[in-house]
């Protein structure tokens, strides 16, 4: 579904390359992790797949079609496909939770009355029905992340990109909601990619990981292999935090 072909990025300025050299795919409903130390180029690689950024050389396909030959009207519809949350939850301070979540709807036109029955529909299935008036500085972390996780799921999308979601929350607010995930994975057949520098993160949720290090790409296989049988030093030193 989605294709990296020796993707380069440099950034104006930048010495380092922050992407060198990396080839990737990610099968339809997948859920695949991303993980590497601050600064590997994880938040980059991610940005790649629904052309937030472009590389500077290699390819980005996804369905087939490289991403670089869309037009601008095309690049919107894939950012339709595909909701991304982040680790600060990136909601309006100043709406309220079903503001937030139909936000997404609105911008593509869709109808009051439509998105009202979409959002309470969102809303039932995060376990947030209760919580629509409140505004986000009136709910715990994982009750946001829960409403970015709507708002992303808002344009039906076939993928849901997470830079690291769970970062800013406590490990068992981090369970619920790779749970979540893992639910919306099984359901709706939903593609996830996960970025991370947690390997706990990567055993809770995702089928098959890639280790990032300076831009490229040094291990990647099933998380059971990965975990039973880690080559690189990068990986070793990532599961060596999980035990300590
Ligand atoms: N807009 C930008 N302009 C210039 N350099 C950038 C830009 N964005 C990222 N970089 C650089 O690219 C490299 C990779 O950054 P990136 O944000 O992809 O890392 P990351 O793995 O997501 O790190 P973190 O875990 O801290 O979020 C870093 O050296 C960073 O300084
Ligand atoms: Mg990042």
């Amino acid at each position: 579904m989605i294709r990296l072909t020796d993707v380069q990025k440099h950034y104006p300025g930048g010495t380092a390359p922050a992407l060198d050299g990396v080839s990737l795919s990610i099968a339809r409903g997948e859920v695949f992790g991303i993980i590497g130390r601050s600064g590997a180029g994880k938040s980059t690689l991610i940005r790649l797949l629904n052309g937030l950024e472009r590389p500077s050389a290699g390819h980005v396909e996804v369905d087939g079609t490289s991403i670089e030959r869309l037009s601008a009207a095309e690049l919107r519809a894939l950012r339709r496909r595909m909701g991304m949350i982040f680790q600060n939850f990136g909601l309006l301070a100043s709406r309220t939770v079903a503001d937030n979540v139909g936000f997404p709807l609105r911008l593509a036109g869709v109808s009051r009355h439509e998105r009202t029955a979409k959002v309470e529909a969102l809303l039932d299935r995060v376990g947030l029905a209760e919580l629509r008036d409140r505004y986000p500085a009136q709910l715990s972390g994982g009750q946001r992340q829960r409403v970015g996780i709507a708002r992303a799921l808002a344009t039906d999308p076939d993928v849901l990109l997470c830079d690291e979601a769970t970062s800013a929350l406590d490990p068992e607010t981090t369970r619920d909601v790779l749970e979540l995930l893992r639910d919306l994975n099984r359901e709706l057949g939903l593609t996830i990619v996960l970025i991370t520098h947690e390997m706990e993160v990567v055993r809770g949720l995702c089928d098959r990981v890639a280790v990032i290090e300076a831009g490229r790409i040094v291990e990647t296989g099933a998380v059971d292999a990965i975990f039973a049988d880690a080559r690189h030093p990068a990986t070793q030193r990532m599961l060596a935090a999980v035990a300590a």
